[in-house]
């Protein structure tokens, strides 16, 4: 491990062009002030996509906890520490919430902390099931403000050696991607597992600064 690798709280579970290549989309998004992610686990993509939110953003964490709110492998300690780091080290204002992306209690917790704002940047890596994704995609991408940028992790096609509960993976993933891409502003992007992004509400031919509030 060198001194670079010391100073991540925790690792994003991408190939490093790929996490390194969103962060450069949401850069571009003006203004980039809340970001959801649902599915965090230990805070790898908190840390890597949340500091290119603008200073003092809201950033919002739904995570699963284990059976019966157990946390055995200290995931959950890990991604309260990634948090904490955010909020003191950086100014921004980390939310985890614990609980089910899928159920009603979780989508009232996450529209209690937007207080009638709308996301900026919403990420789905949860539930990888088709039901899962198509699930918190119509859940929560009508809170994101038109012109926002929606990524999904996953997309990417097959490749060699994968194990078929990743190809399925990938599959549902990559559908639910291309059923929201569909005429709208979109990029798929892949080295290992790919991430799929839409720009929602943003016709397909638009560039940065042509983007509708
Ligand atoms: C692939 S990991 C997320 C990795 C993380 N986004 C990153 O890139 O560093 C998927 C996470 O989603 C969580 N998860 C699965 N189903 C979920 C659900 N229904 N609601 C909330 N979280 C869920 C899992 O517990 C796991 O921690």
């Amino acid at each position: 491990m060198n001194s670079k690798q010391r100073d991540i709280p925790a690792p994003c579970s991408s190939a490093a062009w790929e996490v390194q290549t969103v962060c450069e989309m949401i850069d571009r998004q003006d203004p980039r002030d809340v970001y959801l992610e649902i599915g965090s686990n230990i805070g790898g993509s908190l840390w890597a996509f949340g500091r290119h939110m603008t200073k003092c953003a809201t950033l919002i964490a739904v995570e699963k906890p284990g059976a019966r709110g157990r946390d055995p492998g200290g995931a959950l300690e890990q991604l309260q520490g990634v948090a904490d780091r955010l909020e003191a080290g950086c100014g921004y204002q980390p939310r985890i919430v614990l609980g089910d992306s899928h159920a009603a209690e979780t989508l009232a917790s996450v529209t209690e902390m937007l207080a009638g704002r709308k996301i900026d940047v919403l990420f789905i890596d949860g539930d990888h099931s088709l039901a899962g994704v198509t699930g918190d995609a119509e859940r929560y991408l009508p809170l994101v403000r038109s012109g926002g940028l929606v990524i999904f992790h996953d997309c990417g096609l097959p490749t060699s050696g994968m194990k078929s509960r990743v190809i399925r993976q990938l599959t549902a993933c990559r559908s639910v991607w291309a059923k929201y891409a569909a005429d709208r502003r979109n990029m798929l992007i892949q080295e290992w597992c790919g991430y799929g992004m839409v720009w929602n509400g943003v016709p397909a031919g638009r560039k940065d600064g042509q983007d509708e509030r």
